[in-house]
C-alpha cells in the first residue's frame, strides 16, 4: 500500500488563566481548516493543540480564587475542550503542560542543555510583564510599559539560569535567509531579521519567584521559564525521547506552527535556537496570522472587549461562525470583528449564494424530474464553460491552501457558486420546462447544477465540516462522491440519485432585529 505523506500542524497552546474568546477560536479554527484540507487531499495529518498552564499568572489567579493551581486549570481546560468540540475541531492530540509526559520532557530538555553547555547560571535584571510572561530590557519597555500589551512592567532581579542564545544569532540570520519559507507571511521574516540584527541577549530561562512550573531537576528551587516549557509541547506531545516515540518518528519536524503574530518572535527566534542546541530538525514553517480587532484594538481579556464564541455558535451555528472567521479576514492580516459584518456575510454568502443554489437545484430537480437527477443530454457552451471552471477549482483551492490563503480559497469557491446562480438565471430552467423540445437541455442544466453542488460540498468541507453532510442528504450524494479524487471528473455518477429538498441550510437573518437583540445581550 502506498504510504501517505505526513503533515504535522500545531496551534499555539492556550493560556489557562481565563475562558477563551473569539481570537483564540480564530487560531484554532484556521488550523483545523488546514488540517482537514490536508486530510482531504491525501495527507496523513497530525493536528495538535493544547494548553499552556504554568506560570505566575495562573498561580496568582488560583490564589485569588482560593483553589490549588491544578484545580484552577482543570476547570478551564474542561471548558476549552468543550469549546473545541462545539467548534468541530478535529485535533489528533491535546497536550497539557501539566501532563506528566510533558513535564518529564521539559526536565530532560534542561538537563540536555546543561550538558551541551548552552545553559549556565547567572543573575537576571530586567523588566517583566506578568500577563505576557515576557522579559524586556529598559529600552524595550519604554515608559515602563510592555511593548506587546501596553501594561506596566515590574523590575525583576534574581539568580537564574541563562540560555546562551546570543552565540546562535548569526547562525539564525543565515538560516532564515536561506529558508525564505520558514517565516510567513514574508513581512514577518523582515521583522524577525531586523530584531535579530539589533542583537540578541542571552535568555533567562528559570524562575524562583513562583513555584507553579516545572522544577529544574538539577536545582529544584528554580522552575522552567514558561516559554521554554510551552514551546517544547510540540515535541513532548509526540512522545519525543521516550520509549514510545512512534509519533515523533513519524511526524517531526512540524510542517506548520500556526501562531498569532505577537508570538512569532518566540517561535522563530527562541524555538529554532533551542532545537539547534538540542541537535533536532527545524519545523518547516511558522505562520503568523493577524488579530481580530474591535475598532482598532486587539480583542483580548485585558481590554475587556472579548466576544464569546459559544454565544455566536449557538445563535448562528458553528459552520457559519467558522466561515465568517476564515472568509472575512485576509489570512495573515488583522481584521475587524463586528456583529454586523458577521450577519451580512451569513446572509449574502451562506443564505443567498450557497443556500439558494442548493435549495433551487433540489427544488427544480423535484419539480422537473420527479426528484431524480437526470443524465445530461444536450450540452452547450454554457455547460462546457461551467464544467471547465468546476474542474479548475480544486487545483486553485489547493494552491491557495498551500499558501495558507484561506480567505482566497473560500473566495474562489464562492466565485463558482455565484457563477452557478447566474447560470440558472441565464439558462432559465422554468422556461425550458415549458418546451418539450428543450427537455435534453433542461436535463443538462439540472445535472450540471447537481455536479456543481457536489464540488462545493467537497471543497467546503474543511471550512464548514457539518454542511457537506446536510447537502449530501438533500442531493442523495454518497460518501464516495465526496472525495477529493472524485473532483477529477464531471461524470455520470450523480445521474439517477434521488433528491429530497430539506430545510434551508442557512436561514436568512433579519439584520435590524438581530443587531437590536445582540445589543441587548451585551
Ligand atoms: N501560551 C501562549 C502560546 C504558547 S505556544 C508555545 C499564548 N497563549 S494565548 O492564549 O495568549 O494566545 C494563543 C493564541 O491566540 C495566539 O496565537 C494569539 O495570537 C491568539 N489570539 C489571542 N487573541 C487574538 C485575537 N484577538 N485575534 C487573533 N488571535 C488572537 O500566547
Amino acid at each position: 500500500m502506498e504510504t501517505k505523506p505526513t503533515f504535522y500542524i500545531t496551534t499555539p497552546i492556550y493560556y489557562t488563566s481565563a475562558n477563551l474568546h473569539i481570537g483564540h477560536t480564530y487560531s484554532t479554527v484556521a488550523a483545523d481548516a488546514i488540517a482537514r484540507f490536508k486530510r482531504l487531499t491525501g495527507y496523513d495529518v497530525y493536528f495538535l493543540t493544547g494548553t499552556d498552564e504554568h506560570g505566575q499568572k495562573v498561580e496568582s489567579k488560583a490564589r485569588d480564587a482560593g483553589v490549588a493551581p491544578k484545580e484552577y486549570v482543570d476547570k478551564l481546560v474542561a471548558g476549552i475542550r468543550e469549546l473545541w468540540k462545539l467548534m468541530d475541531i478535529s485535533h489528533d492530540g491535546f497536550i497539557r503542560t501539566t501532563d506528566a509526559i510533558h513535564e518529564e520532557f521539559v526536565k530532560k530538555v534542561y538537563e540536555r542543555l546543561l550538558e551541551t553547555g548552552d545553559l549556565y547560571k547567572g543573575t537576571y535584571e530586567a523588566q517583566y510583564c506578568t500577563p505576557c510572561e515576557a522579559f524586556w530590557t529598559e529600552t524595550q519597555a519604554k515608559d515602563g510599559l510592555c511593548p506587546d500589551c501596553g501594561r506596566p512592567v515590574q523590575p525583576a532581579r534574581e539568580e537564574s539560569y541563562f540560555l546562551a542564545i546570543s552565540k546562535y544569532q548569526d547562525w539564525l540570520i543565515d538560516y532564515i535567509e536561506e529558508h525564505p519559507q520558514f517565516i510567513q507571511p514574508t513581512t514577518r521574516t523582515n521583522e524577525m531579521l531586523s530584531f535579530l540584527r539589533s542583537g540578541l541577549s542571552d535568555l533567562c530561562v528559570s524562575r524562583t519567584s513562583f513555584t507553579w512550573g516545572v522544577p529544574l531537576p538539577f536545582d529544584p528551587r528554580h522552575v522552567a521559564y514558561v516559554w521554554i516549557d510551552a514551546l517544547t509541547n510540540y515535541l513532548s506531545a509526540l512522545g519525543a525521547w521516550t520509549d514510545d516515540d512512534a509519533l515523533y518518528q513519524k511526524y517531526w519536524p512540524a510542517n506548520v506552527h500556526l501562531v498569532g503574530k505577537e508570538i512569532v518572535r518566540f517561535h522563530t527566534i527562541y524555538w529554532p535556537i533551542i532545537l539547534k542546541m538540542l541537535g533536532l530538525p527545524q519545523p518547516l514553517q511558522v505562520f503568523g496570522h493577524g488579530w481580530l480587532l474591535m475598532g482598532k484594538e486587539k480583542i483580548g481579556n485585558s481590554r475587556g472587549n472579548v466576544v464569546d464564541p459559544v454565544k455566536l455558535a449557538a445563535r448562528y451555528g458553528t459552520d457559519a461562525l467558522r466561515y465568517f472567521l476564515l472568509r472575512e479576514i485576509p489570512f495573515g492580516s488583522d481584521g475587524n470583528f463586528t456583529n454586523q459584518a458577521l450577519i451580512i456575510r451569513i446572509n449574502a454568502d451562506l443564505a443567498n449564494d450557497l443556500g439558494n443554489l442548493v435549495s433551487r437545484t433540489a427544488a427544480m430537480i423535484e419539480k422537473y424530474f420527479e426528484g431524480t437527477i437526470p443524465a445530461p443530454a444536450d450540452i452547450d457552451g454554457e455547460e462546457t464553460t461551467l464544467s471547465e471552471h468546476l474542474l479548475h477549482l480544486p487545483g486553485e483551492v489547493e494552491a491557495h491552501m498551500n499558501a495558507l490563503s484561506l480567505n482566497l480559497a473560500l473566495a474562489a469557491i464562492f466565485r463558482v457558486i455565484g457563477e452557478c446562480n447566474k447560470y440558472i438565471d441565464i439558462t432559465m430552467p422554468w422556461a425550458l420546462a415549458k418546451d418539450e423540445s428543450k427537455r435534453g437541455k433542461l436535463a443538462s442544466v439540472m445535472y450540471h447544477l447537481a455536479e456543481a453542488v457536489r464540488f462545493a460540498a467537497v471543497l467546503l468541507a474543511p471550512f464548514m465540516p457539518a454542511t457537506p453532510g446536510k447537502i449530501a442528504r438533500q442531493m442523495g450524494f454518497t460518501s464516495d462522491m465526496l472525495t477529493w479524487d472524485s473532483l477529477a471528473h464531471i461524470c455520470g455518477e450523480t445521474a439517477g440519485l434521488r433528491v429530497s429538498r430539506g430545510a434551508a441550510l442557512f436561514p436568512r437573518i433579519d439584520v435590524e432585529k438581530e443587531l437590536a437583540e445582540l445589543g441587548m445581550m451585551e
